[in-house]
């Protein structure tokens, strides 16, 4: 049995839940892997399993979290201990697939106790790198699905560097939000009705600053950076905000209202570049001296400039793949993709053991 502890039951985890129980007859076969739940975790307590739940007891969860229940209201439910008690003596698959912060360090005590770790949150990879580098070791962690959702680009970056290649650099659209936005632009849309339609669609965040502030993109930039084998601190990546200091903390209502107050400086730009014969992105670009996280002018004929609408992508550059990029591009968002990305680590770590 390969034994899977999941922190979280949103939405990627729900969708995470429904295919494991799906393929797992597959795998079982396949493989001769038997994946099975052991505990399953979300903010407000625990379910675990003697020694593992069943397919009934998994469903019955997953219903009761997608009518908007927590576990903390089932019967049996473990509310009084962390969920680093629950693990088992044998090597444990522990799921991330929280928002959650502060679980770098549990997580890395979990690997030291002989478990392994697969994640689509990103910011256990983003806290100090000590836990970055303790997380990753030996391949301890897997994370495909922190950058580009299910989209094959940890791997792709791990197999280059791994067959000895040297990135000589990476530019990427990492947000389906901010891609969004760019084609709105593009198409004659002014920045603030560009925002506003994003909110209106559901396309941003319930906070639209949390996209137009580019931190998650640089937490996706800080990871990429790390595997290419640069030490940098927390800290280190920042990225350009969309939007001007005076407006970080006013409510979301002033701030859809007060957008004329970012238009002038985006729009500029854009006629800037138009101007120069370039298109305007906001991008990822990580080369061996630097990392950038914000607007900048793309070339008409880079792969990046022909990028449309919500979908990411990731160009590499390298010592091989010099005359022409090496390009990863699709979907960069969504629960059953996402899910399928954490699901593709989860069976390559049981096939490992
Ligand atoms: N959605 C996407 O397209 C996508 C793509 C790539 C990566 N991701 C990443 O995948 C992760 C999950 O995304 P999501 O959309 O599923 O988020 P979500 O719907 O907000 O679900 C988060 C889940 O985590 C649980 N949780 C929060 N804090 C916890 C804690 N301290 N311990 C245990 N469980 C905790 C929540 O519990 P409750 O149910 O009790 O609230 C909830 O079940 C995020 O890190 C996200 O950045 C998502």
């Amino acid at each position: 049995m390969t034994p899977i502890i999941q922190l979280g039951l949103g939405g990627v985890g729900r969708a995470l839940a429904r295919q494991i129980l799906a393929v797992a007859p597959a795998i079982r076969r396949r493989y001769g892997i038997d994946l099975r739940y052991v505990a399953v975790v979300d903010s407000r307590g625990a379910m675990a399993g003697d020694p593992a739940l069943s397919e009934g007891q998994v469903r019955h969860i997953l219903a009761v979290k997608e009518a908007g229940g927590g576990i903390d209201s089932l019967a049996g439910a473990i509310i009084d201990r962390h969920w680093i008690e629950l693990f088992p003596a044998a090597m444990a698959v522990v799921v991330d697939v929280t928002a959650a912060s502060g679980h770098a360090a549990p997580l890395a005590a979990a690997i030291s106790a002989g478990h392994r770790v697969v994640l689509a949150n990103k910011r256990p990879l983003c806290e100090g790198y000590d836990l970055f580098a303790a997380l990753t070791e030996r391949g301890a962690t897997r994370y495909e699905a922190t950058v580009g959702a299910g989209l094959p680009v940890i791997s792709t970056l791990q197999s280059l560097l791994d067959s000895g290649d040297e990135i000589v650099c990476i530019e990427a659209a990492l947000s389906g939000t901010l891609g969004f936005l760019m084609s709105e632009l593009e198409a004659g849309s002014s920045f603030t009705d560009a925002v506003r339609t994003a909110y209106r669609l559901g396309y941003t965040e319930p906070d639209p600053r949390d996209d137009l502030s580019g931190a998650d993109v640089a937490r996706k930039a800080l990871i990429l950076a790390r595997t290419c084998g640069k030490h940098l601190p927390a800290e280190a990546v920042i990225a350009e905000p969309l939007f001007p200091p005076h407006l970080a903390d006013v409510s979301v209502t002033e701030f859809l209202q007060r957008l004329g107050e970012a238009e002038e400086e985006v729009m500029n730009r854009l006629a800037a570049a138009r101007a120069n014969g370039n298109v305007l992105r906001y991008i990822t670009r990580i080369t061996p001296e630097s990392v950038e996280v914000g607007l900048r002018e793309v070339a008409a004929n880079h792969p990046l400039a022909s990028l449309r609408g919500p979908d990411n992508l990731i160009s590499f550059t390298t010592r091989r793949y010099h005359d022409r990029p090496l390009v990863v591009r699709g979907p960069g968002a969504g629960v059953e993709v996402t899910a399928a990305g954490v699901l593709g680590d989860i069976i390559a770590t049981a096939r490992e053991l």
